[in-house]
């Protein structure tokens, strides 16, 4: 067995061989790493722009309300397949934001819940709006930023939103 870790979130991953996606924040393995080479970006030191520092309160707003709404979608969700599923997005967006405030050095704020629909269809649909939107901000705030650890967290983030799209279209 070894240890594998992630350039994003520094979560590591311990087994035989490496994973196809970060069982935490989905990041895909181009940002996995052996655990002796690993210096993933929440343990780096560097100094964040205001334009940063901007586009991650707004990273942070959008993965708590994220969060929030699947944990809601899960609770309403017919089949124990589609709960399970808006459970684990909950999870990882949640993740996220726990990425993101550790790049801010700030404390986990509370997540506020949210309302949503009993409707499976419904709640697809309001997934794949909030997934595209949230992939198209994460490009802009990739080439917004200058520091280089910010331009991979958003690519490995913008990327994982993408696959979230792929698997809710399975559903609609
Ligand atoms: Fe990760
Ligand atoms: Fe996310």
């Amino acid at each position: 067995m070894k240890t594998y870790i992630c350039e994003i979130c520094g979560d590591a991953y311990l087994g035989e061989d490496k994973p196809s996606q970060c069982p935490f924040c989905g990041a895909d393995d181009n940002f996995i790493e052996d655990g002796d080479i690993a210096n993933p970006v929440v343990i780096q030191d560097f100094d964040l722009s205001e334009k940063s520092l901007e586009n991650l309160q707004k990273t942070l707003d959008l993965e708590k309300r994220a969060s929030a709404l699947y944990s809601c979608m899960a609770s309403k969700a017919d089949s124990y397949e589609v709960k399970a599923m808006y459970k684990r997005l909950s999870k990882v967006e949640l993740e996220h934001a726990a990425i993101v405030c550790k790049i801010m050095k700030i404390e986990m704020p509370e997540i506020t819940p949210e309302d949503c629909s009993s409707d499976d269809v419904e709640n697809f649909e309001e997934t794949i709006k909030l997934e595209e939107h949230a992939s198209g901000l994460y490009h802009q705030f990739m080439s917004d930023a200058d520091e280089k650890p910010i331009q991979k967290m958003f690519n490995a983030l913008e990327r994982v939103e993408k696959g979230h799209i792929d698997l809710i279209k399975k559903y609609v």
